[in-house]
């Protein structure tokens, strides 16, 4: 369907829980958070409703996060009864890659298409660190996996974090060499704990293109947030996100679904618009997504201090 602004929305990002079995510097602090309740949280059958009913408004393309969507249940059930709706022509994860080693094959065989994987570090005891726990060793098997299995192209989300690990932005563009991955580097948002490294740990993705050898530029697909480069003989691709000065408003082509069942037509707005009531009466969700739709907000708005003006934090909306 196309918006107000002429822009075509088809894309569809549903965070499906805002429980991680990691605990990311920047995101959770260590204690972990207080969860949505359970009865807040929407159903498997309640999503596909949402899913059903966007496709009919020209929604093709999926994608499931979380927190981490690999800790739900079953979620194998979720993504073959998406990949069976009419018009739904691509399902991806976002995923810290913790649990997806022994789920890869299963996703695949039940109509996922590609994920996303979050790694900040190629070194294991930084990546304990920085996730609080996690093993290294999992992520990295589980990225070989999905290569192997054809879950491609298997894309790389690193957050960037000056003095933790700007020192191996060459050696995390490295993996692009041999392996057809594609990096994207992301800036840090002084959103949920964040806000407490920002000062010392940001570093933005110019300073560090700047300081980069041999990059080649390379045109982004239409709707894609990231500067796009890659390097003489590379397989993969090195991206480059600015998740609050990013100016891509103008071709942006999503729309948020929460796990608690509010849609969010642009990241950075408070405005969230509450779908819970009407998803068992289709005529009435059609009309609140059609409406949600076209009114997506212009561009996004930052308030005086430079921040996003949305109160979610990142483990609720799925980055
Ligand atoms: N800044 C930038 N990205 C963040 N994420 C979570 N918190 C932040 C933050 N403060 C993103 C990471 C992770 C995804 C789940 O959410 O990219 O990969
Ligand atoms: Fe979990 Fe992702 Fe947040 Fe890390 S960044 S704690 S993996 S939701």
């Amino acid at each position: 369907m196309i918006d107000k602004y002429g822009r075509e929305i088809n894309y569809l990002r549903v965070s499906l829980t805002d429980r991680c079995n990691l605990r990311c510097i920047y995101c959770m602090p260590e204690e972990g958070v207080e969860k949505a309740c359970h009865e807040d949280v929407l159903r498997y059958e309640e999503i596909i409703k949402i899913v059903q009913t966007a496709a009919k408004l020209g929604i093709k393309k999926i994608r499931y996060t979380g927190g981490e969507p690999l800790v739900l249940r079953n979620i194998e059930q979720l993504i073959y009864e998406t990949s069976i709706i009419p018009g739904i022509e691509d399902i991806a994860i976002t995923t810290n890659g913790i649990s997806l080693l022994e789920k890869a094959d299963d996703l695949k065989k039940a109509g996922l298409r590609r994920v996303n994987i979050s790694l900040d570090t190629l070194k294991e005891d930084k990546y304990r660190l920085i996730t609080r726990g996690g093993d290294l060793k999992k992520v990295l098997q589980a990225i070989e996996k999905c290569i192997s299995i054809g879950l491609t192209p298997v894309k790389i989300n690193t957050v960037l974090l000056k003095g933790i690990n700007d020192s191996e932005i060459e050696d995390l563009i490295n993996l692009t060499k041999d392996m057809p991955v594609n990096i994207r580097f992301i800036e840090l948002m002084p959103i949920g704990e964040g806000e407490k490294l920002y000062s010392d740990c940001f570093l933005s993705n110019d300073e560090v293109i700047e300081s980069l050898d041999g990059l080649i530029p390379m045109v982004s697909k239409e709707g894609s947030t990231a500067k796009l480069y890659t390097r003489k003989g590379y397989k993969g691709t090195i991206g480059f996100i600015s998740p609050l000065s990013c100016k891509f408003c103008a071709s942006c082509n999503r729309i948020r679904l929460t796990s608690v069942g509010t849609i969010k037509p642009c990241l950075h707005s408070e405005n969230e618009i509450n779908i819970k009531e009407v998803i068992n009466d289709e005529l009435r969700l059609r009309k609140v997504l059609k409406d949600v739709i076209f009114n997506k907000p212009a561009e996004h708005k930052l308030n005086e201090e430079g921040k996003s003006e949305s109160h979610r934090k990142m483990y609720e909306i799925g980055g």
